[in-house]
């Protein structure tokens, strides 16, 4: 059988490129059949990723309020908790403990290739001035729990936006190191599943992909902005001129912030591919291109805006809503690890 599994760090509410990139994969794999046959049935299962928000130190209320409205986001996106087991990191277990046992054959050799973490790196000692960096060690071992996540429920499918990819080919090396060690083929290869907008780019910096982290908060859009923060931050974003009546085209190396507008807006009204958009946009200028990504962006983000805080007046609701997720995804989990158990030689049942 065909399983998705994918997840989403509790950072409040998503932004666009969240969206854009993963999210909206999810909502429409929930009534869409996977696999070669296009028949083939799949549960999807999608995380909170508590766990994977401790490598950046928070308040712990915060983090577990940030939880709950992501929950609350995610549903009002569209993530139906009956069609999609929604539920978090930290209420299953068996993750940390999959995460110890692929950490113990897993080399530090493939954790130090994987560029988010050298880029994380090099921000850490920049800022201690190229002194000691003091790197936490989750950070290095952030991808191996990515890793325990999804091969946890043997998934087969992850739908992911770009920056992703390179953690999820360690998890394909971790998954057949495994089987290699312990000749049994027990995990299947996982595969991504990118969608057109894989990557958004940051309004202020188009070379930069769109960030929660990103300082600058006018370089993203949040699904919590109102109508007139989203209104501003597209009127202020970066674009660039293709030559005097050049009009609207699609040359991300080119014209790279007005190419991301065009694959916002692309991906907002569900036009593929973006130089279709591009042909669709072609006769307007930059303002007037800034005016129809507006109008799709509060389209689509204004009701998922309510509904999220309609969810949110009543957080007992989205708390059971995601007890009964875990019920399910740790039932999931315990017979899977099991397996696992009885395979690497530790206690099981
Ligand atoms: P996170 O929380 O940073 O982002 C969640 C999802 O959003 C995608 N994304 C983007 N897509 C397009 N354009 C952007 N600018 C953009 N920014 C973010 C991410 O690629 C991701 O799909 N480590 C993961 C969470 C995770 C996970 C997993 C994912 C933990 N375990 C297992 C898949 C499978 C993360 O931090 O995503």
């Amino acid at each position: 059988v065909a399983r998705v599994f994918s997840g989403i760090q509790p950072t409040g509410v998503p932004q666009l490129g969240n969206y854009l990139g993963s999210i909206r994969n999810w909502v429409r794999l929930q009534g869409s059949a996977l696999g070669a046959d296009g028949a083939q049935a799949h549960e999807q299962y999608i995380s909170i990723v508590d766990l994977h928000a401790l490598t950046v130190p928070r308040d712990p209320g915060r983090l577990r309020a940030d939880t709950l409205e992501m929950a609350a986001a995610l549903v009002a996106c569209g993530i139906d908790p009956a069609r999609s087991v929604l539920f978090r990191q930290s209420a299953v277990p068996q993750h940390a403990q999959l995460h110890w046992a692929l950490g113990c054959i897993t080399p530090v050799g493939w954790l130090n290739r994987m560029t988010q973490w050298k880029s994380k790196q090099q921000q850490q000692q920049q800022l201690a001035g190229g002194g000691d960096p003091s790197l936490l060690a989750g950070l290095l071992t952030y991808p191996v729990l990515m890793a325990a996540d999804v091969l946890l429920y043997r998934a087969t499918h992850v739908p992911v936006g770009e920056d992703q990819v390179q953690h999820l080919e360690l998890a394909r090396d971790i998954a057949a190191h495994f089987n290699k060690t312990f000749r049994r083929a027990l995990f299947p290869m996982p595969r991504a599943l990118l969608t057109e907008s894989a990557r958004i780019m940051s309004l202020r910096d188009p070379l930069r992909k769109m960030s929660k982290s990103d300082p600058l908060t006018q370089a993203r859009i949040t699904l919590a902005d109102s109508d007139a923060e989203i209104r501003a931050k597209i009127q202020r974003a970066t674009t660039d001129c293709g030559g005097a009546g050049a009009g609207v085209t699609y040359d991300p190396a080119a014209r790279p912030g007005v190419s991301n507008l065009v694959a916002i807006y692309a991906a907002l009204r569900d036009v593929a591919p973006q130089a279709a958009a591009a042909a669709e946009l072609r006769s307007l200028n930059n303002s007037q291109l800034k005016a129809a990504v507006t109008e799709a962006a509060i389209a689509t983000l204004a009701p998922i805006r309510d509904e999220t805080r309609r969810l949110l007046r009543d957080p007992a609701h989205i708390e059971a809503t995601l007890r009964a997720g875990e019920d399910r995804a740790r039932a999931a989990a315990a017979a899977s690890w099991a397996e696992i158990a009885e395979c690497i030689g530790l206690r099981h049942h």
